[in-house]
């Protein structure tokens, strides 16, 4: 008797324990819709992705924090079908995914960690956050009034009706590309160097509907739901319309623009089940900024190659970060590749020279520690100087166009034993295959088994999915 009734109170305990349980689950998974005064939030250890803590009304959009590398923390706003987020709250910084890091709203949105020594806030005195159904995360009063917005600070992303302004610029999420608006043109540029930039894609306005007046004041760009890239001076007439594939055609649905790590601007649109590639600013491979690496050459319809053939595509020359920037001072000593049938890239955003001869050319760059390369076109007598370490050129049919490039010393000793290594460095390969792939095996098994586990607890808080998979396969796909 005694045990029956203390079996039947302790199962009643468990029950109203798992009523507790639940119920709290129920309350964890509610979208929170607006933070207030007083909020504050820290990273939670279990979360492997994404923690979200505020989203839209629509609920496609997050604001939370993001987990990068195993132990930085970056506060971003998400969708859970992009791999990349749209905004994060600084591009150059992260925080550690640790305890001493919080969020806090105090009228300012503010994220400290003194261990990381970061310190952002939107210095406001707003009273609500709240993200709107186009991810604009807002502070605003209670009046309604605006205080902060971060369309007004944009990643590597562009998202349907945000104003960019010449004020702006989209930084690719590896800060090697930028893309910038001029007095008449949406550009965009690769960095070469600590303090150059190299132009690689210029839009220029049309002024068909509109003309760009002096004195009016900057341009500013805006994805239009109708599909296109506008540029507008005053009011709603474009001086130009950059369409989309989408353009004219009634589509429902978000569109974004997002410069990416290999320097093309893309956009897509979010039908409701996937994001389908919509627009390419870059259709030909060779047009990219740098597609086949340092000391290469990229041929339309062949694909890359390297300047000096004795060399291996793929690593053409090792870039050596240590060497000096330049071949100014006694330690820079180079040996030089001459070869036919190469122009530089982007020749028509790029200054030239007239010479009179390939010799006077090369004489040119010769003379400057700064140069690092000449290219000639024995037809036209230009002369392009390249005074920055040489990426991708362009492979050419006609031969008269000769390329001279100094490249530094020290490669050529390492590929003098090269025939001594190379059965070993293959044996070393072999082995260091088997084991990646072993290792691979076994990760794959783990994470599925981990994955099965999360889903079926519940355990995993966000709808954040690092995606490589299925929804943007059909993205990468149509990209070919
Ligand atoms: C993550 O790791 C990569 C390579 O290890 C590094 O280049 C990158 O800067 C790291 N990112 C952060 C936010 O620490
Ligand atoms: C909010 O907190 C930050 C950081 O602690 C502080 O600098 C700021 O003055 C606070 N703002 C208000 C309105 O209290
Ligand atoms: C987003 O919100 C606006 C009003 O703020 C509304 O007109 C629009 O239909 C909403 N869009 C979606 C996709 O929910
Ligand atoms: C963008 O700028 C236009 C005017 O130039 C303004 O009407 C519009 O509200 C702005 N959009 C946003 C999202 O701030
Ligand atoms: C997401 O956005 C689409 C349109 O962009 C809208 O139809 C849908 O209702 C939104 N919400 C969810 C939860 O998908
Ligand atoms: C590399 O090979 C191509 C064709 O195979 C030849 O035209 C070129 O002169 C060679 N260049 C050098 C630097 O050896
Ligand atoms: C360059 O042009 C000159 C005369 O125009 C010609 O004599 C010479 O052979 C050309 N060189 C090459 C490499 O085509
Ligand atoms: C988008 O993400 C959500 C949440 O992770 C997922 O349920 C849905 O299947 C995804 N949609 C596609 C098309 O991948």
């Amino acid at each position: 008797m005694e045990s029956f009734c203390s079996n039947s109170f302790s199962s009643r305990l468990l029950l109203l324990f798992v009523f507790f349980v639940l119920s709290q689950r129920v309350n964890a998974g509610e979208p929170v819709l607006e933070l207030v005064k007083g909020f504050e939030a820290k990273p939670d250890s279990s979360v492997v992705s994404f923690q979200p803590l505020l989203t839209d009304p629509s609920g496609n959009f997050s604001l939370g924090f993001l987990r990068l590398n195993g132990s930085r923390l970056s506060l971003a706003v998400t969708h859970p079908n992009l791999t990349d987020p749209l905004w994060v709250f600084d591009p150059t910084r992260s925080a550690s995914w640790s305890h001493k890091t919080k969020l806090f709203f105090n009228g300012s949105l503010v994220i400290s960690d003194p261990s990381s020594r970061v310190e952002w806030s939107t210095h406001t005195n707003g009273d609500r956050v709240i993200i709107r159904n186009d991810s604009n995360l807002l502070v605003v009063k209670t009046t309604s009034s605006v205080e902060w917005e971060s369309f007004d600070f944009p990643g590597n992303t562009l998202v349907e009706n945000q104003n960019f302004t010449s004020a702006m610029a989209l930084v690719s999420s590896n800060g090697q590309y930028s893309m910038r608006l001029g007095s008449d043109f949406i550009g965009l540029y690769a960095k070469v160097n600590e303090d150059s930039q190299q132009f690689y894609w210029k839009h220029s306005a049309l002024q068909a509907k509109a003309k760009i007046k002096d004195g009016s004041g900057p341009i500013l760009a805006r994805i239009n739901p109708n599909g296109y890239i506008g540029m507008y001076q005053i009011g709603n007439i474009p001086v130009d319309v950059e369409a989309f594939n989408s353009f004219q055609k009634p589509v429902s649905g978000l569109l974004i623009l997002r410069l990416e790590p290999d320097g093309n601007l893309r956009g897509y649109l979010w039908d409701g089940t996937h994001w389908a590639l919509n627009y390419e600013a870059i259709r030909e491979t060779c047009d990219l900024p740098n597609p086949c690496g340092p000391y290469s050459l990229c041929t339309p319809g062949s694909g890359c190659s390297c300047i000096d053939n004795a060399t291996v595509i793929g690593e053409c020359i090792h870039a050596n970060s240590e060497s000096p920037v330049d071949f100014c001072g006694k330690t820079a000593e180079f040996k030089v590749v001459r070869r036919g049938g190469v122009e530089v890239p982007f020749k028509e955003l790029m200054d030239h020279k007239t010479t009179s001869s390939l010799g006077e050319c090369e004489e040119m760059c010769v003379e400057s520690c700064k140069c690092f390369g000449a290219v000639y076109n024995n037809g036209s007598g230009f002369c392009y100087l390249v005074d920055y370490p040489i990426r991708t050129m362009l492979g050419v049919a006609d031969a008269s166009k000769v390329g001279y490039f100094k490249v530094r010393e020290g490669v050529g000793k390492k590929k003098s034993r090269v025939g001594l290594t190379v059965g070993m460095s293959l044996l070393a390969v072999i082995a260091l295959v088997l084991m990646v792939a072993m290792v691979f095996v076994w990760f794959r098994s783990w994470s599925r088994e981990k994955r099965v586990l999360e889903e079926d607890n519940g355990l995993s808080p966000g709808p954040y999915k690092n995606l490589g998979s299925d929804s943007f396969r059909s993205v990468e796909m149509s990209r070919r």
